[in-house]
């Protein structure tokens, strides 16, 4: 018999997929269950799949390369989808794609399987990046094939002896990793109504946060977080620690209408802490470090490495080029960032960096000052001339 290796989140579709999968395909099931920061009890995820039927049950710890190859670029890169959307969900399916990939191999599957539908963007991502990868490789998405409703696919677990989960009784979406939490669905796609309480499952409600603000400092080191408060931690733990503190002042709730790379407006909420901590500290280290030549376009830069990744497009030719950009654009982005967390917000106070192009002499109004007033009416002269000569022939007002 053929194997499939599939992406397996313990959840409903992904179960009702390895019965589906051997009885449509005649095809044995490997689960692979990607770690990279659900808090799920994997134990129990992998005990699931064995019961369900699957011949093997795997599951990866990936915290760390999904931190170091996949959101720290991001980060660096100040990645953020239509200027809301910290793309965690977006930057776990390339490595999902990978993981499914390696397993495959090593498993001599002839298939993998993933539990997306034919609406999302995750369906594009997982196919895109496994198509990048391992150009020959099938790609099975039963949900998109099957076509069920949500009742169709209970009466058909019911009738399989798969156990509906009680998280079935959240009426939403979810998807969660280190970089954040996505939630879709039920009353959610009213845009009109406000994200009930629980579509929040991690950061408190503004109302409830602390009386008193928490002054956290982040260290950088070419683009990437290595410290707080002074104190040096790896990825995976700094992010951890962030996150923390972040939920507990409110932090990184984002309601966000969103473009779908299939066509579709949906209303997406958002969870993001850390990332919304970590990208404004990181841009503000990078407003006192680089020109603003630089920022101007990195901005730019910004914008398109954040649809790239959106749109399923990591492993391409492009999103590698602009990673080589903005690799060569953090070797001054090395500092420490004070930051003040406070009902909600997230405030950038202070700054410092031995690489900072912000100069007193010259920025200031109080004695020592360096800069020469006496050149700017020749700078004015000159800079005005295109001005005056338009004023000149043309209408200077409207
Ligand atoms: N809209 C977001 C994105 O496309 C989140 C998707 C969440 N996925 C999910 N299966 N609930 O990245």
């Amino acid at each position: 018999m053929d194997k499939a290796v599939l992406a397996y989140s313990g959840g409903l579709d992904t179960s009702v997929a390895i019965k589906w999968l051997k009885e449509k395909y005649n095809l044995e099931i490997i689960t692979l269950t990607v770690d990279i920061g659900n808090v799920a009890d994997l134990e129990a995820i992998r005990q699931k799949a064995l019961n369900m039927g699957a011949i093997k049950a795997l599951v990866i710890d990936a915290r760390e390369p999904f931190i170091n190859s996949f959101v720290f670029p991001a980060l660096q890169a100040d990645a953020v989808y239509e200027g809301q959307y910290p793309l965690a969900t977006a930057l776990g399916r390339p490595l999902i794609a990978q993981l499914l990939v390696d397993t495959a191999k090593k498993e001599g599957a002839t298939a993998v399987a993933h539990g997306c539908t034919g609406k999302g963007n995750d369906q594009v991502r997982l196919d895109v990046g496994v198509a990048a990868l391992a150009p020959k490789l099938k790609v099975i998405a039963p949900a998109r094939e099957w076509n069920m409703t949500r009742e169709q696919t209970i009466t058909y677990a019911q009738s399989h002896n798969i156990p509906i989960p009680i998280t079935l009784s959240s009426p939403y979406s979810i998807d969660e990793n280190l970089w954040g939490r996505s939630a879709e669905c039920g009353v959610l796609e009213d845009p009109w109504n406000e994200p009930p309480k629980d579509a929040f499952m991690w950061t408190k409600s503004p109302e409830e946060t602390p009386n008193q603000p928490d002054y956290v400092e982040l260290g950088f080191d070419k683009g990437i977080p290595v410290s707080l408060n002074g104190k040096k931690f790896a990825g995976v733990t700094l992010i951890q620690k962030i996150h923390e503190l972040a939920c507990e002042h409110g932090i990184g709730r984002i309601d966000h209408i969103e473009n779908r790379l299939v066509g579709i407006k949906s209303r997406e909420i958002y969870e993001a802490p850390a990332a919304t901590v970590l990208l404004q500290a990181h841009q503000a280290l990078e407003g006192l470090v680089l020109t603003k030549e630089q920022l101007r376009f990195k901005s730019k830069v910004a914008s398109e490495y954040a649809d790239l990744t959106y749109n399923g497009l990591w492993f391409s030719g492009l999103r590698q080029d602009l990673a080589a950009y903005v690799e060569s654009s953090q070797r001054y982005v090395t500092g420490v960032v004070k930051v003040k967390l406070y009902k909600g917000n997230c405030q950038i106070v202070g700054r410092k960096s031995p690489y900072s192009l912000y100069d007193f002499s010259l920025a200031t109004y109080d004695k020592g000052d360096t800069f020469d007033q006496s050149a700017s009416p020749g700078f004015i002269h000159i800079w005005g001339l295109p001005v005056r000569t338009q004023a000149r022939v043309q209408s200077a007002r409207k």
